[in-house]
């Protein structure tokens, strides 16, 4: 096993690295049952979470995972930092980096700044989310939670529709499930879709109807208004006529098939207010498995050494 020191992109992990996160998962998934669920594997490490983009689940499940795996946080919030008095990135990362971190978790607008990062400190980068370009942990947290539903994703058909053109989870999700085995199927707006889409390994399908018939899993995105500099859809209104997902189309889905959302989700615009609470959608078990990911990521980045045998229950409700 190669163990990466970043997690910038899906790249940094390739195939085997995804199903190394995916097998680590089911361990941590265990912890996370246990009546305490916290070990000892990242005890005298240091994660740094770095956010110059607003985020709830993202920041929150970080946070989360490093805690039960017991690392000490150190949470930046760019509101209240010296980045408002004109701090460059440059000088804001090595000045967490001097206070001794192992690993720096970043949201940022711009693309490419995870990769900018190494320049200035020998910590582990973690990608939580850059500009439109990638959202690595959000993929795996999604490839987890469709293992976990349909037991695989090879040979599966993953329809993604939405707002593709500026989101990062869909990046990182078609390049995660094409790795996987799946076939991806993308439903937009024209103006919705990027112009590189040719050299995608994606099919384009425009009838949202048609796709909802054949996808195992049915991806929405969120319409990204704060990334858009023009209007793209006529109105809101009109793309969810043609691109929401209501109860009505819903029942269109094969019996075992599956909704997923990564949230946060304009309620109304891409599905309306009751999918949500259909059976077969996802969105909480994709949030829960975002901290088990995490923790897994976390472990392969910073635990090497330290044996998972070794935490059994009792030994940590000591610990
Ligand atoms: C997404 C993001 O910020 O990239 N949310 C998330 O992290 N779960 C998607 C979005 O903002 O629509």
């Amino acid at each position: 096993m190669t163990i990466a020191k970043h997690v910038r992109g899906v790249d940094d992990l390739g195939k085997d690295g995804i199903l190394e996160i995916l097998e680590l998962s089911d361990h941590f998934l265990e912890v996370s049952n246990r009546r305490i669920p916290k070990v000892p594997a990242l005890r005298g490490k240091t994660v740094a979470s770095l956010f110059f983009e607003d985020s709830t689940r993202t920041r929150l499940s970080f946070e989360k995972a490093a805690k039960r795996l017991s690392a000490d946080v150190m949470s930046f919030s760019v509101s209240s930092s010296s980045v408002k008095k004109g701090e460059s990135l440059r000088d804001t990362v090595e000045t967490i980096s001097s206070m001794g971190v192992e690993a720096i978790v970043v949201r940022h607008k711009s693309v490419g700044v995870p990769w900018m990062l190494p320049q200035w400190t020998d910590a582990s980068i973690i990608n939580a989310g850059d500009g439109s370009h990638e959202h690595p942990t959000q993929a795996l947290a999604d490839c987890y939670t469709i293992t976990q539903q349909l037991g695989n994703i090879a040979g599966k058909r993953i329809v993604i529709v939405g707002d593709i053109k500026h989101s990062r989870v869909a990046r990182s999700n078609i390049k995660a499930f094409n790795m996987l085995g799946a076939s991806v199927a993308l439903v937009a707006p024209p103006t919705l879709l990027p112009p590189s889409i040719e050299n995608w390994p994606v099919d384009t399908i425009s009838d949202l109807d048609a796709a909802i018939k054949e996808a195992d899993v049915l991806y929405l995105l969120r319409m990204q208004l704060e990334r858009q500099e023009e209007s793209l859809v006529p109105s809101l209104r009109e793309y969810s006529n043609f691109y929401g997902l209501t109860l009505e189309r819903s029942h269109m889905l094969q019996k075992s098939s599956i909704i997923m959302h990564p949230g946060p989700m304009n309620r109304g615009v891409e599905i309306s207010g009751d999918v949500p609470d259909l059976q077969n959608a996802l969105i909480t078990n994709q949030v829960e498995n975002g901290v088990i990911v995490r923790m897994a990521v976390l472990y392969h980045l910073l635990g090497s050494g330290v044996a998972l045998a070794g935490f059994n229950q009792e030994a940590d409700e000591d610990g």
